[in-house]
């Protein structure tokens, strides 16, 4: 009986490591409880290279319709980077096309209460680009959903290209760009705007689930 105890113990308690092992957290940036997972890295390497070029003004494209709840699946990213805007003195314009999208949203901006340093524009992301005059020192893409569907792929990835196209001139020498959802089959969403970038004055410094890119020259 004692023997099938222990290895009632034993099993639990490895399922609680194996549960711990995969959680990846942002803590003490974040509460503990949400788990980043494939995008706990990035996210962590992009706001410390945000911390050295002191960023004052970040665009997301498409934004966190799951508020916080979606840290394992969408990201969340609207409230991590409007959390360090906060701390940070910069500002977050984060843009989406669906109104649902961007009522859930700012539910979650008013109870983390970050509405001086976000605002979320109801738009498509590139008409909004292309409308931007400010300088910007880091854009997250992440709009149109890309799914197994490969006309729905290259509709996606045609979208994200057209996104960077549209903000590259409003660009500097330090600014940072991260892409979502692109280690997934036919290249997800970065395929062709990372392609497009290589081809010019830009560099690869992380390449998982999430494409983090800089300039060549890029002085930090
Ligand atoms: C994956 S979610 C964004 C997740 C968010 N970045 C996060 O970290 O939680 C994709 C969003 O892109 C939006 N979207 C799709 N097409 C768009 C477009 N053309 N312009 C702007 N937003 C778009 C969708 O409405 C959806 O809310």
């Amino acid at each position: 009986m004692k023997i099938i105890l222990a290895i009632i113990a034993l099993g639990f308690f490895g399922f609680l490591l194996g549960k711990l092992i995969k959680h990846k957290s942002l803590y003490p940036f974040m509460p503990f409880r949400y788990d980043f997972r494939k995008r706990r890295d990035s996210f962590r390497k992009t706001m410390e290279l945000l911390d050295k070029i002191s960023a004052k003004t970040i665009i997301e494209t498409g934004t966190s319709r799951e508020g916080l709840r979606g840290a394992k699946s969408n990201g969340a990213a609207t409230i991590v980077f409007g959390k360090w805007a906060k701390q940070n003195n910069a500002f977050l314009h984060s843009v989406d096309i669906s109104e649902k999208s961007v009522a859930k949203c700012q539910e979650e901006i008013n109870n983390q209460n970050l509405n001086e340093v976000v605002k979320v524009h109801l738009s498509d992301s590139v008409a909004f680009l292309d409308n931007f005059e400010e300088k910007v020192d880091f854009i997250y893409l992440d709009s149109y959903d890309y799914d197994d569907d490969p006309a729905v792929q290259i509709k996606s990835q045609k979208h994200h290209l057209k996104e960077f196209i549209a903000i590259e001139d409003n660009l500097h020498s330090d600014s940072i760009v991260l892409i979502d959802d692109c280690d997934l089959p036919n290249g997800g969403k970065g395929k062709l705007v990372v392609d497009y970038m290589l081809k010019k004055d830009w560099k690869i410094l992380i390449n998982e689930y999430q494409i983090l890119l800089v300039r060549k020259n890029f002085s930090f």
